[in-house]
């Protein structure tokens, strides 16, 4: 087992990153956090796969342990379902000392960290991330939220875990498109980070993207430089966190002109960072060769390369209204190199426009 640890946050904490640890989760907890109750959450998917193992590992640590299974799927993620989870908690006594835990993918880590965050203004939280995009970005970080009307995350706030455990054993079960979606968020950490974590991102996808093949070094590696990020700029106030949304500036804004349902999150994102890699071997000095091995690492993680049915137009219409742009226009993390970002560069209408008119024709 890998144990990477926060520095520098509000609260530091562990994130555990190996194989068969849901077994011994409820021991891990124990050790650091005590209390007495403890109250599992987990959406209808996940509970007749972990569920069972996990209630066991935390009834043999001592809790006394009760569990929420919700269905499954972003909709969930709004605040009917938070307020029926108070109720639970209210209805069960949880205090604060107890310890509520989120076993799943992000949409019930958000949701459950967000009740966890503001019920009793804070009770002890802990995720067991078992999607890929968990386990790399939305388990770690403390950024907590439902969806609200038309915004996504709208309504939130930042409140670490104490510990996160990220089985890898768990990604096993998951469906191919999410592991793809996961892929591309790691695909963006070895485009930011470079070294060893692009050598293990490009074995992954010289590999064919398999769950056996997801190494716990990679995934240490991803929590270990988001978190370097998030400490850096934990309520994302100095522009430091921006960085982790390479690819997202056209990522999002192809999910928002699909109305969110002709690609995933992940696709759209691996779309933005081929446009991203574009943009940066023409602005910030990427070299081609650079540029090419990271179109590469996208293609052989069998994430999608191009865009149809859509026209320029209608993409970058879209990029402005990302909340994360700056006031001054549309600010991009691009790259100098692999390994270099740049945030809040400001990229031309047209170029913008070229860019995704090289995505339309590739
Ligand atoms: N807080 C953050 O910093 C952050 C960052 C990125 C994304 N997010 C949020 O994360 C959410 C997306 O997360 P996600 O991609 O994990 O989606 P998800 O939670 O919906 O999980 C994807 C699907 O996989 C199923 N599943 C989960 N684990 C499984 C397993 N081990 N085996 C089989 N099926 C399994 C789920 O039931 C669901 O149907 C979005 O709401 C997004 O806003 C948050
Ligand atoms: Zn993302």
């Amino acid at each position: 087992v890998r144990r990477v640890s926060s520095s520098g946050l509000s609260r530091d904490y562990d994130v555990l990153v190996g194989r068969g640890l849901l077994a011994g989760a409820g021991a891990e907890i124990e050790r650091r956090l005590g209390g007495r109750q403890a109250v599992v959450c987990c959406d209808e998917n996940v509970a007749p796969l972990y569920l069972e193992e996990v209630r066991r590992s935390l009834t043999d640590a001592g809790y006394s342990v009760s569990h929420v299974v919700i269905p499954a799927g972003e909709a969930q993620k709004d605040l009917a379902r938070a307020e029926e989870m108070y109720g639970v908690f209210y209805d069960r006594g949880v205090r604060r000392t107890d310890v509520v835990v989120a076993l799943g993918g992000g949409v019930v880590g958000d949701l459950v960290g967000f009740v966890a965050a503001t019920y009793q203004r804070g009770v002890r939280f802990v995720q067991l991330p078992t999607t890929l995009l968990a386990q790399v970005d939305a388990g770690i970080g403390g950024k907590v939220a439902v969806d609200f009307r038309s915004g996504k995350n709208y309504v939130g706030t930042f409140y670490q875990p104490r510990l996160v455990v990220c089985d890898l054993d768990t990604l096993v079960t998951l469906p191919k498109a999410e592991l793809h979606g996961g892929s591309a968020e790691v695909a963006k950490y070895a485009l930011l980070a470079g070294g060893d974590l692009w050598s293990w991102a490009d074995a992954l996808a010289g590999g064919g993207l398999t769950a056996a093949g997801i190494a716990d070094h990679l995934v240490a590696a991803c929590v270990s430089y988001k978190l370097a990020v998030v400490a850096a700029d934990e309520r994302e106030e100095t522009g430091r966190r921006a960085l982790l949304n390479l690819g997202h500036t056209i990522g999002h804004a192809i999910e928002a002109a699909t109305s969110f349902r002709r690609f995933s999150h992940g696709e759209a994102v691996a779309l933005g960072l081929h446009a991203a890699l574009w943009l940066s071997q023409r602005l910030c000095g990427l070299s081609a060769v650079e540029e090419q091995a990271g179109h590469d690492l996208l293609d052989g993680l069998g994430l999608p390369r191009r865009l149809d049915g859509l026209t320029a137009e209608q993409v970058v219409s879209l990029t402005g209204r990302d909340k994360k742009a700056g006031d001054d226009g549309v600010g991009y993390v691009l790259l100098e190199a692999v390994g270099a970002p740049r945030a809040g560069v400001r990229v031309p209408h047209a170029l913008e426009l070229e860019v995704v008119e090289w995505l339309l024709a590739r």
